[in-house]
C-alpha cells in the first residue's frame, strides 16, 4: 500500500517522478504528491488528493525544475484520505521533506514527546512525526542529515519504506526500509528509487532490492552508500531486472484488467514454461527436497491467492497424496498453530509483498517450518523471506483485481501437485505424461474460452442489476465460485458469495428468488450428477441461473438462463479454465455499471499492512 519513487541525477525529476508514481498507483490511489529541490534552491511541494492526474493538474504551471525529488501514492492507514493526510510530509521548519510506505506503530508515544518540545503536527499521519523526528534530532543533537535519519530509524518502530530530502543537502536522498519494499535503480550518474522495480524499468535494468533495515545514501555524481540503520556498512549487489515495459502499459486496451485477462494465453504459457523447468529440471532438487520432508503441507495467503492454494489442496490431496490445510495468513500468524517438524508451508502471493502472508511465513519459520513460496514478482520480500521459492513468471499484473496471476498460481500449484504425485508413486507414468500434455494445451484453451465474451456479455446485463448473487461450485471448482465472488464484489460492488454447492441446502437457498442469481461452475466432473440437482433444487424455487458449462453440455444448459461453455478438460485442470468466464464477468458488470474497474475504491493491490 502507498507506492514510493525518487530520483536523483541529471535529468529532470518531475516527468520521472510523475511517470513512476503512475506506474505505482495500482498500490493506493488515495492522494498523491510530489516534493522537489529547485534549480533556485527551495523545497517545492505539491500534492493532491486523489489520483496521480489530480496531482499532476494541481502542479502545472508551478515550479518543476529540480533534479532531485521525492513522490508518494497513497493508501490511507493513519487518517482520511484528505489533501493533509498526502505525502510527502514536511518538517516543522519546511527544511525536511518524507515520503512513507508503511505503518509506525509508536507514532503516538513519539507525537507526544515532540509535542512537548513544541513541535506542532499539520496532518494525522504516522509519518508527519518520523519527519519531526529527524528535524529535532538534528536541532538538539547537531546530527548531519544522514546520520539523523538514521537515528531516528532507530527510535521508530513498525514497518516503513522511507525516502527523505534535506534542503541543506540539495546532493541527497537518504532512504531505508524495514517490512515495506524499496528498490533501487542504478543509472549513470543517477539513480532512482522505486516500491518496485516498475518506476525504474525503461532508464536502467540494474537494480538492488533493498533488506529489511537496511538504508542508502544516494548521492549525486559518487557511488550507493549501503549501510544498516545500525551504520554497518554493506556491499550492493547489483541485479538485473528483465521487464518488458509494454506490460506496463494497457497497450489498447480500456483497462489493465481486461488487458490483463486477454493476455492469459501468453501468460500461462510463460507460465507453464518457466514451472516446468523448475519442477523438472536441474532445480528440481531444491523444491522437493523440501516438500518430500513433508508430512503436512500448510498453505498460506490472502485473497485471490488464497483461492489458488485452495485449488492446491484438491489437487495435492487427490494427486500427491499428502494432506494439505489452508489458511488465510491473516488468521495463521496469530491462531497459535500448531506447527509439527514434518510442515512445510506453502505461500501464495503474486506481489510477494502481502504484510500478512510475509509474517505468517516469518513466523512458520520460526518454529521450524521450511517455506516453499509461490510468487509473481522476482526478487520480493516473500520469495526472499522462503527457504525455496518457485516463480509463476506471469508477467507484471497492474489491475487490483488479480485475474493472470490466479490462473498462474492455479498452474503452477496444480503441476506442483503432479510432479510431486508422479516422484511419490502415487501419480501413475501414463497419468504424469498424460496430465503434463494436457497442461500445455492449456493456453490455447483459454483462447478459446476468451473467444466467447458475447455470451459473458450476455449475462453481465443480467447481473448488472442484481443487488446481490450466488457463486456455486464442487470439489476443485468451490475455489472458482469463490474467487468469481470475490471478482464481482471487489469491481462492481455488487455483494456476491461463493459457495460450495451442496450446503445451499443449508441455508443460503433460503436467499434464492428472482433478484439473486446464482452463477454456477458446473463443468463435467465426478460428481456432476449430483451438481444437477444442485440446480435444479435452485430452478425450482424460481432462482435464475448464470452456468459455465462443458462444450456439448445439454443438461445444465438446458436448466440455465444463459450460459457460457467452455472445452472439456481433466477435472484438476478445470479451474484453470473456469474462473476465465467469470473473471470476464465480473469485468463486464463493472464496466456496465461505470465503475472504476482497474482502482476499485478502498483498495490498493499489493496490501503491505495488515
Ligand atoms: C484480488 O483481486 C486482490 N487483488 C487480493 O485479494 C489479492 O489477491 C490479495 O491481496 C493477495 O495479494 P498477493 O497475491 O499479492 O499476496
Amino acid at each position: 500500500m502507498c507506492g514510493i519513487v525518487g530520483y536523483i541525477g541529471k535529468r529532470q525529476a518531475y516527468p520521472v517522478l510523475v511517470k513512476g508514481l503512475h506506474r505505482l498507483e495500482y498500490r493506493g490511489y488515495d492522494s498523491a504528491g510530489v516534493a522537489l529541490i529547485s534549480e533556485s534552491g527551495s523545497l517545492n511541494v505539491y500534492k493532491s488528493q486523489g489520483k496521480v492526474s489530480d496531482l499532476e493538474d494541481t502542479a502545472q504551471n508551478r515550479d518543476l525544475t529540480g533534479c532531485i525529488g521525492i513522490a508518494h501514492t497513497r493508501w490511507a492507514t493513519h487518517g482520511e484520505p484528505g489533501f493533509l493526510n498526502a505525502h510527502p510530509h514536511l518538517s516543522q521548519s519546511g527544511r525536511l521533506a518524507i515520503v512513507h510506505n508503511g505503518i509506525i506503530e509508536n507514532y503516538a508515544a513519539l507525537r507526544e514527546m515532540l509535542l512537548d518540545h513544541g513541535y506542532t503536527f499539520r496532518s494525522e499521519t504516522d509519518t508527519e512525526v518520523v519527519v519531526q523526528l529527524i528535524e529535532y534530532l538534528q536541532e538538539k543533537d547537531g546530527l548531519p542529515f544522514v546520520d539523523s535519519v538514521q537515528r531516528a530509524l532507530q527510535m521508530v518502530e513498525g514497518s516503513y519504506a522511507v525516502a527523505v530530502l534535506d534542503i541543506r543537502r540539495p546532493d541527497t536522498i537518504v532512504a531505508a526500509r524495514k517490512g515495506s519494499p524499496l528498490v533501487v535503480g542504478a543509472g549513470d550518474d543517477e539513480f532512482f528509487l522505486g516500491s518496485d522495480a516498475s518506476p525504474i524499468v525503461g532508464y536502467t535494468d540494474r537494480v538492488i532490492y533493498l533488506d529489511d533495515e537496511d538504508m542508502v545514501v544516494l548521492r549525486q555524481g559518487t557511488d550507493i552508500t549501503l549501510m544498516s540503520i545500525r551504520g554497518e556498512r554493506k556491499t550492493p549487489q547489483i541485479r538485473r531486472v528483465t521487464m518488458d515495459v509494454s506490460q506496463l502499459e494497457k497497450g489498447g486496451y480500456d483497462h489493465f484488467m481486461l488487458k490483463e485477462i486477454c493476455e492469459q494465453p501468453q501468460s500461462l504459457r510463460s507460465c507453464l514454461q518457466s514451472v516446468r523447468q523448475t519442477l523438472t529440471g536441474p532445480d528440481a532438487e531444491h523444491v522437493f527436497s523440501l516438500l518430500e520432508q513433508a508430512d503436512r503441507v500448510i498453505i498460506t495467503a490472502c485473497g485471490t491467492s488464497w483461492h489458488a492454494g485452495l485449488v492446491a489442496k484438491y489437487a495435492i490431496e487427490r494427486m500427491a497424496r499428502v494432506p494439505v490445510e489452508v489458511d488465510y495468513a491473516s488468521e495463521f500468524r496469530y491462531r497459535q498453530p500448531v506447527i509439527n517438524p514434518g510442515d512445510v508451508v506453502i505461500a501464495v502471493s503474486q506481489s510477494g509483498e502481502t504484510a500478512d502472508t510475509l509474517a505468517a511465513i516469518g513466523m512458520a519459520r520460526k518454529q521450524g517450518a521450511k517455506v516453499l513460496s509461490v510468487c509473481n514478482v522476482i526478487g520480493s520480500s516473500i520469495p526472499r523471506s522462503s527457504d525455496v521459492v518457485v516463480y509463476t513468471m506471469a508477467g507484471p499484473e497492474i489491475g487490483v483485481a488479480s485475474t493472470k496471476a490466479f490462473t498462474a498460481q492455479a498452474a503452477t500449484l496444480t503441476m506442483l501437485a503432479i510432479v510431486w504425485g508422479h516422484r511419490r508413486g502415487t501419480v501413475s507414468g501414463q497419468d504424469y505424461d498424460s496430465l503434463m500434455s494436457e497442461m500445455d494445451t492449456l493456453p490455447e484453451l483459454v483462447g478459446r474460452v476468451l473467444d466467447r465474451k458475447d455470451d459473458v456479455r450476455a449475462m453481465a446485463q443480467t447481473l448488472s442489476f442484481a443487488p446481490s448473487c450466488l457463486y456455486i461450485g464442487r470439489g476443485c471448482n468451490y475455489p472458482v465460485a469463490l474467487e468469481g465472488a470475490l471478482k464481482l464484489k471487489e469491481i462492481s460492488y455488487i455483494h456476491a458469495e461463493g459457495y460450495p454447492a451442496a450446503e445451499m441446502k443449508h441455508g443460503p437457498i433460503a436467499l434464492i428468488s428472482q433478484d439473486m442469481p446464482v452463477v454456477t461452475v458446473a463443468t463435467e466432473s465426478a460428481i456432476y450428477d449430483k451438481l444437477v440437482s444442485n440446480v435444479q433444487e435452485i430452478r425450482a424455487r424460481q432462482g435464475r441461473v448464470m452456468a459455465v458449462v462443458t462444450e456439448g453440455d445439454t443438461e445444465v444448459a438446458r436448466m440455465a438462463d444463459r450460459c457460457v461453455a467452455v472445452p472439456q478438460v481433466t477435472e484438476c485442470l478445470s479451474p484453470i479454465l473456469n474462473i476465465v468466464p467469470l473473471q470476464l464477468l465480473s469485468y463486464y458488470v463493472a464496466c456496465l455499471k461505470g465503475c472504476d474497474v482497474d482502482q476499485p475504491r478502498n483498495l490498493a493491490k499489493s496490501v503491505t499492512v495488515e
